[in-house]
């Protein structure tokens, strides 16, 4: 029972390894979102494993948890067939000194789900193959500007994104100044920025939603606008990809993107993205041209055979089975539950649920409905006490009409704390220090 005893929670294991951890990597983890500046200090520091959507710390805690690996696990942890299909693989062998069948049968798996995916190429992480589209528009258009929706969160580790937004330390000016950006459902934004520098963007990159849904027209309004200007229109799958829709978010608004990036959840948390798109741009990457060459994503771990025996799995598994319904159907019965809770607390404009239902989150706000840190930190400490880990309100296949229903009754406990704290001020009921954003230029 996960709840009994929540209050007795112990993170003893897991302070001692966060403070191993900072001596060793900085940041204490791999990815920023993971870090012990976004959680409260009354948190689970380290999982030690997960089993569907249920996760057990180091100290033996246990969470069901709604961030699934930065969304990356799409059908829940440790998940066996996709585990077995990757197992087998590497008693077969990983890597080989020429190219494997499985690269093609993958391939052709995906370019089976998704409509404008003629050509494919793997790489690993989804900078990778999202800096790849950039390069390429770049090459095929010969322009060097990239148009960035500035209203979504991120796009790549490398310079052409990381240089836009507030932590761009170490990157030059010259490729900062590269790389504008325009505003979701505001298409004269985009013109102007069309307008300010003529034949000068190579592309636009955008996602094809995020926490707001698309005004009508905007999207398709948006891929004109960009083929009239003779830009290359990258659509960035990452999230919706395996969420929105099999066909990704381009089948769901029924968009033709020149190029598009996928990875996340393609292979339930094995590391796999790709790169698809128009033929006559991909092959620009290829030996069948007679143009100038483009370096296209080669990588000694591009095409590691178990993860890809592991995506192909993962699509099977996808298409036999609905998954994308279930998270649909989940994420549905989450978000009207904790509306529910949020009116029967009086939290309206202060604690709201933004998003699609296969990948929602949510916004907290001060007494004074301003977008608050301190009470998403009490947010947090008030969920991990009742055995949630929502950084996120992002299901999987994993999660049952159980675990939500659970969930709903801890979220209720949980935003009754936040009312006390509204009503009395979040002080009085937070722990420690409150989390920080992510792009903050100093600590
Ligand atoms: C929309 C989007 N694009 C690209 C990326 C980069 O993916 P990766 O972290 O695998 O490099 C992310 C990661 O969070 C993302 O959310």
């Amino acid at each position: 029972m996960l709840r009994a005893g929540c209050q007795l929670m112990k993170f003893d294991k897991s302070k001692a390894l966060q403070e191993k951890a900072h001596g060793f990597i900085p940041g204490g983890s791999h990815v920023y979102a993971k870090g012990d500046d976004q959680y409260p200090t009354q948190a689970p520091g380290f999982i030690e494993h997960g089993r569907g959507c249920h996760v057990w710390d180091v100290d033996g805690n246990e969470f069901i948890e709604y961030g699934m690996g930065m969304r990356a696990v799409g059908l829940g942890h440790g998940y066996r067939s996709v585990a077995e299909a990757a197992y087998r693989q590497m008693l077969m062998g990983t890597n080989f000194t020429r190219p494997s069948p499985i690269e093609i049968e993958c391939a052709e798996r995906l370019a089976s789900l998704i409509p404008s995916a003629e050509m494919v190429k793997f790489a690993k992480n989804g900078s990778d193959v999202t800096t790849a589209a950039v390069k390429l528009a770049r090459a095929f258009t010969g322009r060097d500007m990239v148009a960035i929706c500035g209203d979504q969160p991120f796009f790549s580790v490398d310079d052409w994104f990381i240089g836009s937004t507030r932590l761009s330390a170490g990157i030059p000016n010259t490729i900062q100044n590269l790389t504008v950006k325009f505003h979701y459902n505001d298409l004269p934004s985009l013109d102007h920025l069309f307008r300010q520098y003529p034949g000068r963007i190579a592309c636009v990159i955008l996602e094809a939603e995020t926490t707001l849904p698309p005004a009508p027209g905007f999207l398709n309004g948006l891929q004109d606008l960009v083929r009239e200007n003779g830009a290359i229109f990258i659509l960035d799958e990452m999230i919706t990809g395996f969420r929105w829709h099999l066909g990704g978010a381009q089948s769901y608004y029924a968009l033709r993107p020149d190029l598009s990036t996928f990875g996340k959840s393609m292979a339930n948390g094995f590391s796999v993205s790709a790169l698809v798109g128009r033929r006559d741009i991909m092959e620009r990457g290829g030996l069948h041209h007679d143009k100038e060459r483009v370096f296209l994503l080669s990588t000694t771990h591009g095409a590691e055979t178990p993860s890809l025996a592991a995506a192909i799995e993962t699509m099977g598994i996808y298409e036999r089975e609905g998954v994308i319904e279930h998270l649909y159907r989940q994420g549905e019965r989450l978000r009207r539950g904790i509306e529910h809770a949020i009116i029967s607390y009086h939290l309206e404009g202060y604690f709201a649920v933004l998003g699609k239902e296969p990948n929602l989150v949510y916004a907290t706000r001060d007494e004074n409905k301003k977008p608050s840190q301190a009470f998403r930190t009490l947010f947090l400490q008030e969920t991990i006490k009742q055995g949630l880990l929502v950084p996120s309100l992002v299901v999987s296949y994993s999660h049952t009409d159980a675990d939500i229903d659970q969930t709903v009754e801890g979220i209720a406990e949980a935003l009754g704390v936040y009312r006390k704290g509204l009503d009395e001020g979040v002080e009085k009921y937070l722990v420690g220090r409150a989390v920080k954003p992510v792009f903050r230029p100093f600590n």
